[in-house]
């Protein structure tokens, strides 16, 4: 039987042009009752250190309508950490953060910040939060998010895209592909984001270890 894959949008994008006109158009919570009638899974929102997108209402109202569960992404921040915990999402994606960026352009050095994560994450893992690292398709750093006993990591498939688009996607592929492996055999689970559309995800969501799928740019765009 073919595996049913989660998906997840981001609708930071949707906050991105309502934002534009300052007003409550497009309205979040509107976008958030067609993804649950389109059998979409989760809601995925990043609350920038800028909230330069989402903001912190944003996240309040989404959480308390519950059409969808929320998987909240953050930095490792005290105050996102006090966010979290407050808001109790359904999960929370920790990934890295440089407010000049225009996205998150690669991902977390969860072994470089191996001590740090080490304190930051129990009091978010302790209170049932369905934690992830978003991380890049690399063997050690898997390996580092197991030991911090995260549930899930998110693999950055950011390369992979504008490899794809390039027609020399397939030594990155692999590299998914082997960390896809490694966290199924860790007892990892593995999801998967970022630049994916139409084209480049089949590779991807075929990959039969890879549990969830989260899409934003794309289809806001489309
Ligand atoms: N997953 C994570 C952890 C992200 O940070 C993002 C981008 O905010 C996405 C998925 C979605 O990426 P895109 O908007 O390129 O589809």
């Amino acid at each position: 039987m073919k595996k049913k894959i989660r998906l997840g949008i981001n609708i930071d994008h949707v906050a991105t042009l309502r934002n534009a006109r300052n007003e409550d158009f497009p309205n979040l919570i509107d976008i958030v009752k067609i993804l649950k009638k389109s059998k979409v899974d989760s809601v995925t929102v990043h609350l920038r250190e800028d909230r330069r997108h989402i903001k912190d209402k944003d996240v309040i109202e989404i959480k308390k309508k519950n059409i969808l569960p929320l998987n909240l992404e953050m930095a490792a921040t005290k105050e996102m950490k006090e966010i979290c915990i407050r808001q109790k999402p359904f999960a929370c994606c920790i990934v890295p953060e440089r407010r000049e960026e225009l996205t998150t352009e690669g991902g977390l050095d969860a072994k470089g910040q191996k001590n740090f994560l080490g304190n930051f994450l129990p009091a978010i893992l302790k209170r049932g939060i369905r934690t992830s690292l978003f991380i890049d398709p690399d063997v050690q750093q898997i390996k580092t998010a197991k030991e911090l006993g995260v549930n899930a990591v998110e693999l950055h498939t950011g390369k992979y895209a504008r490899l794809f688009k390039e027609g020399r996607f397939e030594g990155e592929l692999r590299k998914i592909l082997l960390a896809a492996k490694v966290c199924s055999d860790l007892g990892l689970e593995c999801h998967a984001g970022h630049g994916l559309n139409f084209l480049n995800v089949t590779n991807i969501s075929s990959i039969p270890e890879i549990s969830e799928l989260n899409i934003g740019h794309f289809l806001v765009a489309n």
